[in-house]
């Protein structure tokens, strides 16, 4: 079966398309100087004219900064909501949405295979907050209509596609079962990037990004961010934000913003690379099995190709021998970097269950020792291919 590709991109609004909103959008040229780029604002605190006389609504750089300005403009664009807040990380973005939409006392239901980093806010901090979570089957729209009957819930937190079993969610379908059951839809929209999908376009009421992934692309930076739909939910989180205080720094805000204007060409070698990767792989003697949502016969094929404009570039896949097989495929390669993080250039390969997946070791969300991820990245398509098939056992 040949990986295939996504819809196509059918965004044209007012403001421009998706390429003229990465390179223009919050980044008109510097009024006083004409700089093209905007400037790194590295500064703490802005002088007033008078007691209160702002000069363009900035007193300290925790409260409101112009480079973070500039990256929020271009991220709400991109995703097309009214707000973006960015964070010092993708754990504080989600950090502050959580104690912003939730209280104590709240239930959220998760995914069965979120990522660890994710799971272990829920499972080790938010928990000893009495927010109690329920992991489900994210999936199958009827487990989670289930769920919320059960035991209302005050949010639903999708991840698609999952980190790292690929799994994807319908998200208008579980938008839909949301908006019946009263429950606010998180979609964490890291592995697609805002040139794949567009969960507010689908129904959810919030998007959540570790901007250190794609949207940096570039393995520079760390930093998060989240998108509403409701500009007045925009408003709480940055109350929540600014009394919290995990705000992005002026230079980390620079670069996601620089690694943002190439998000659509490096998202379409992503997505090339990738496919011939899984196409590769899905022949290979040593594999067990191929999980990528471009791959026709994936369980998520159908619905990824509704809700994506591509499949991305991250593949996982399992291998013969076990978890020691793919700790040693993991060890042999040479282009592919062995390591964590994802949606850089560069191609990374990990181990899952003893590396970014570790925290959820013994819980229910535990991966499989025989699984390997894949971040493809964009070097040439043959060299990555050639790497994959000396590092597999013959
Ligand atoms: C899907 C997903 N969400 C959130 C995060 C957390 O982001 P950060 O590492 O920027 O805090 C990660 C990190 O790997 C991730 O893969």
């Amino acid at each position: 079966m040949t990986a295939a590709a996504g819809r196509p991109d059918d965004r044209q609004g007012e403001a421009g398309g998706f390429e003229t909103l990465a390179i223009h959008a919050g980044q008109e040229p510097d009024p006083g100087t004409g700089a093209v780029v905007p400037p790194i604002y590295q500064v703490s605190t802005y002088a007033q004219d008078g007691v209160g006389g702002l000069r363009a609504g900035y007193d300290y750089s925790r409260s409101g900064n112009p480079t973070r300005t500039a990256l929020e403009e271009c991220l709400a664009a991109l995703e097309g909501g009214p707000r973006a807040l960015a964070f010092a990380s993708g754990m504080a973005a989600e950090d502050c949405l959580l104690r912003t939409i939730c209280a104590p006392g709240d239930h959220v239901l998760i995914p069965h295979d979120a990522y660890g980093g994710t799971y272990r806010l829920f499972d080790k901090v938010l928990n000893r907050w009495q927010l109690s979570y329920r992991p489900v089957h994210l999936a199958d729209t009827g487990a989670v209509r289930r769920a919320l009957a059960e035991r209302p819930a005050r949010a639903v937190w999708v991840e698609t596609p999952t980190n790292p079993l690929l799994s994807i969610v319908d998200i208008a379908a579980v938008a839909h079962a949301c908006r019946e059951a009263g429950a606010l839809l998180v979609v964490d929209n890291t592995f697609a990037s805002p040139y794949l999908q567009n969960p507010l376009a689908l129904g959810a009421d919030a998007v959540v990004h570790s901007t250190t992934k794609y949207l940096g692309g570039h393995s520079d930076v760390v930093g998060g961010a989240v998108v509403v739909a409701d500009p007045e939910l925009g408003e709480r989180l940055a109350f929540t934000q600014n009394a919290t205080g995990g705000v992005a720094a002026p230079f980390d805000a620079w670069l996601t913003l620089r690694g943002i204007r190439t998000l659509a060409v490096r998202m379409e070698r992503h997505g090339v690379n990738a496919a011939r990767v899984a196409d590769m792989l899905s022949t290979h003697p040593a594999v067990t099995g191929v999980l990528y949502p471009g791959l026709p016969g994936h369980p998520g094929h159908e619905v990824a190709a509704k809700q994506m404009r591509g499949f991305g570039g991250m593949v996982a896949f399992r291998v013969r021998g076990g978890e020691e097989a793919a700790v040693a495929v993991c060890g042999r390669t040479r282009l592919f970097t062995l390591g964590e993080s994802l949606g850089g250039v560069e191609s990374l390969i990990e181990h899952p269950a003893r590396m970014t997946h570790a925290s959820v070791a013994g819980s229910p969300l535990e991966v499989p020792g025989d699984l390997i991820r894949l971040s493809v990245g964009i070097e040439s398509g043959d060299d990555l291919i050639e790497d994959l098939r000396q590092a597999l056992p013959r």
